[in-house]
């Protein structure tokens, strides 16, 4: 008999976080402050799962056995029951702190509170709560049905025991877990930004973005930094790039380039607004492996430097990128291949080569020098 899970805010990511545990055989119970949002979230899940049948990959019994498990409350008393609460409200510290003071008036000491925050530190969220040993955050990616993935990032009070049910009961639902530190971006949001960093340094001294792009397909990777932009909307991607570099006292390795800021300001932010980067023109792979070893090589030393704050794993990094970005290999697999002297050799000649304010970029990983 599965647990009864607890998920507040119905938008995006709450109400496909409730589709995953209700189609799982979970009791779910979700709310939302926003009254349309309860009203429409039961027919709303409706359609998603019918889309779903006509594609032939449900059935019309499984679609009402999922909206079956699905509770809409009114309020908060009904999560009592819950033995995990998910929230995915708005991105505020305030509100979530809140939220979760609220809760912890009414519900029992064991039930864990999970966050679904992207950028918020975890310790933040829990620094005002009653019990903070049950906080910890559980990062599903977008849409949550579709995406495997889920970072569980606990802060340093959180309890084993809160943590390592959080995991079985994720696991439950179908997912896979990977467990990383409460640093900004956790690890998908911050180890791909070399992705889109050094493909935006590449523009900047002269290349072309289709180059860039047709490089890294020939890599063996699905869509070129530029084309993952313009899917991605370069004003979310700009946005993300800013919270990072703030996060990380805007160390040069999250440098925000001109080129990707002017890309917002001209609005032409991608596939939403009809012209990006690349889009709408299809990119074809075009092998250049000097473009291919030198992304790849600041792939690897942000995940070597993330390994080194501890919390993680190679292997566990290299599992949040296949999954969380549909890479087709991680950043150590790629280390393996290349090598470390090889990589450490391209650091280097493009640390000389970068202007003095980019030079701390490419400084080595000390994982990588030991
Ligand atoms: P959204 O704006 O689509 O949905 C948020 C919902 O929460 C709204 O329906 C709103 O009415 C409700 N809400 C706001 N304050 C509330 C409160 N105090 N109590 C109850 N309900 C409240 O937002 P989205 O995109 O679903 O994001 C939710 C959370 O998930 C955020 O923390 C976000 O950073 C995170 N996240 C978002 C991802 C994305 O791709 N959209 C990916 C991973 C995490």
């Amino acid at each position: 008999m599965h647990p009864t899970i607890g998920i507040i805010g119905l938008g995006t990511m709450g109400l496909g976080i409730a589709q995953v545990f209700a189609s799982a055989g979970f009791r779910t119970i979700a709310t939302d402050a926003h009254a349309p949002a309860r009203a429409s979230a039961s027919e709303r899940m409706g359609q998603a799962l019918a889309a779903r049948i006509t594609a032939g990959k449900l059935t019309e019994q499984a679609r009402d056995a999922t909206l079956a498990n699905l509770q809409i409350a009114e309020t908060l008393t009904e999560f009592t029951a819950c033995t995990l609460i998910i929230e995915a409200i708005v991105e505020r510290a305030d509100a979530k702190q809140a939220l979760f003071a609220e809760l912890e008036a009414i519900i029992p000491a064991s039930t864990i509170l999970a966050t679904n925050t992207s950028s918020i530190p975890v310790a933040t969220i829990a620094a005002t709560a009653t019990t903070p040993s049950r906080i910890l955050a559980l990062h599903f990616f977008n849409p949550p049905t579709a995406m495997k993935l889920v970072e569980l990032a606990p802060h340093a009070g959180t309890s084993t025991a809160a943590l390592s049910l959080a995991r079985e009961i994720a696991e439950a639902a179908g997912k896979t877990v990977i467990e990383c530190p409460d640093r900004p971006g956790f690890i998908v949001n911050r180890c791909a930004r070399p992705y889109y960093g050094e493909a935006l340094a590449l523009l900047a001294e002269g290349h072309e973005a289709e180059e860039i792009d047709a490089a890294m397909m020939a890599a063996g990777y699905r869509l070129g930094p530029f084309a993952l932009i313009d899917l991605i909307g370069a004003d979310i991607n700009l946005a993300a790039t800013e919270g990072l570099s703030a996060a990380m006292q805007n160390h040069p390795r999250y440098h925000v380039f001109a080129a990707l800021k002017g890309q917002v300001a001209s609005g032409n932010l991608g596939r939403k607004s009809g012209q990006g980067f690349v889009y709408p023109a299809q990119t074809t792979p075009k092998p250049n492996p000097e473009i291919a070893l030198r992304i790849e090589s600041t792939l690897i030393n942000e995940a070597a430097w993330l390994l080194d704050e501890g919390g993680t794993t190679p292997e566990g990094i290299d599992t949040a990128l296949r999954l969380g970005l549909n890479f087709p290999r991680g950043p150590f697999e790629s280390l393996s291949f290349h090598t470390t002297e090889t990589v450490l050799a391209t650091l280097q000649s493009l640390a000389a080569k970068a202007p003095d304010a980019l030079k701390p970029r490419y400084a080595p990983a000390p994982f990588l020098i030991r």
